[in-house]
């Protein structure tokens, strides 16, 4: 094979662009062969393309080789798994799943590696979080004591979350930023720092917007080496910040406006404490800045990177199995709150999906805008 003939489903906000990318010939190796959508306004664009109306028709119609799944989140396990158990190639948007035993099955479907199974967290790509990635898990700052994240940059208004009938609903969506925008924070999170071992959050519900999911969470986290760390989010805030501070053994690392600013200390801290004589005294510290205007190449590069892994057996940046992690991260945030207790990982995600089946049985939330987007009865998705 030296062209792939891709799939997209869904040609909403994110799959058009996905389609305009490939069409554009933007990505090396990759073919629009057909399109998706259950609602046939989004199909109309896209002539002298096979079209279709439902995924199965578009996986059994053996015109694509690999399919790209931008539906809303709760798709992306019954169309994924379908694909991947007819041999296809996947690549999906984040999350990967709504809740960890969804994902699991999902994951559980991957034929083995000559299948390309990747999910979309382009933010990997970013040469910023690269750098702070290698800095930390290359240990020249030592270990790693403290991570505060501000990502309160994720404004959205009123008409974001009216402008699509599943967006910000239990039934829908199955959550709200911290399954629609902030699985990017969280893989990054994980993939930077690992997994903590313990969340406390606190989500606040419709805070800032007219809806039922969070749009506002603080969360705390423990590592397993002992790191704590503060991640704080929200949809409401305007300017917003996006600031991420590392404190380590070594030094300090501060992220923010695109630039890192990189402090060491001379002497890791804990050993200068042991061994200063003065009460007040604190290690010396070189400090040099990085500034990074580049974001690297995103969505177009992890698209770029699924056609090389199918062609030439290229490694992926993000497999889709490392996004169970993020769905369980942002699972155990809204379990916290909803016990109001800290939650051990691994999450029980039989348990979870439970609990967020309950809010859609009790949920008397009613969207005042609705799109034309079907809803459709997800009960599959808590395994029965
Ligand atoms: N990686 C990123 O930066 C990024 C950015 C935006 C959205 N996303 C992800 O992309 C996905 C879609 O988000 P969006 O903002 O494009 O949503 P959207 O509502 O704009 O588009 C979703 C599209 O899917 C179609 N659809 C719904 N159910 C379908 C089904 N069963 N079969 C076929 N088509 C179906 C809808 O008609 C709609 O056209 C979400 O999972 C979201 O998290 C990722």
């Amino acid at each position: 094979m030296n062209v792939v003939r891709l799939g997209i489903v869904g040609l909403g906000n994110m799959g058009a662009i996905h389609a305009d990318s490939v069409l554009a010939g933007k990505i090396r190796g990759l073919k629009l062969a057909a399109v998706c959508d259950n609602n046939a306004s989004r199909l109309g664009r896209y002539q002298g393309i096979s079209r279709f109306a439902s995924a199965d028709a578009m996986i059994a119609a053996g015109v694509i080789d690999a399919i790209l799944i931008a539906t809303p989140h709760y798709y992306h396990v019954p169309i994924g798994a379908a694909a991947l158990r007819a041999g296809m190639h996947v690549l999906v948007e984040k999350p990967i799943s709504v809740h960890k035993a969804d994902g699991e099955r999902l994951v559980a479907a991957h034929q083995g590696r000559r299948q390309v199974f990747a999910a979309m967290f382009n933010q990997r790509t970013d040469p910023l979080y690269q750098k702070i990635r290698a800095i930390i898990q290359g240990g020249e700052l030592g270990e790693v004591r403290r991570i505060n994240w501000i990502i309160t940059d994720w404004f959205r208004t009123e008409a974001y979350y009216a402008s699509g009938g599943w967006r910000a609903t239990w039934a829908g969506e199955g959550g709200g930023i911290l399954l629609n925008q902030c699985p990017h924070n969280l893989d990054l999170l994980q993939w930077i720092f690992g997994q903590p071992q313990r969340v406390r959050a606190f989500c606040r519900f419709g805070r800032y917007h007219d809806i039922e999911v969070e749009d506002d969470v603080t969360a705390y986290m423990e590592f397993s080496n002992g790191a704590s760390g503060v991640l704080i989010t929200s949809t409401g805030e305007a300017p917003g910040t996006n600031r991420l501070e590392i404190t380590a053994e070594g030094g300090r690392v501060v992220c923010e406006d695109s630039r890192i600013l990189l402090t060491r200390n001379a002497v890791p801290m804990s050993e200068f404490s042991r061994k200063a004589s003065q009460a007040f005294a604190r290690p010396e510290t070189t400090v040099s800045s990085i500034a990074f205007p580049d974001h690297g190449g995103q969505h177009n590069e992890v698209l770029q990177n699924f056609a090389d892994a199918i062609l030439d057996d290229r490694p992926l940046i993000a497999p889709a199995a490392e996004g169970l992690r993020s769905v369980e991260l942002a699972n155990a945030m809204l379990l916290s709150t909803w016990l109001h207790k800290t939650v051990e990982l691994p999450l029980d995600g039989v348990a979870f999906a439970g609990m967020l089946e309950q809010q859609i049985k009790n949920s008397r939330f009613i969207k005042k805008t609705v799109s034309t987007a079907t809803n459709e009865d997800f009960t599959k998705s808590f395994g029965r």
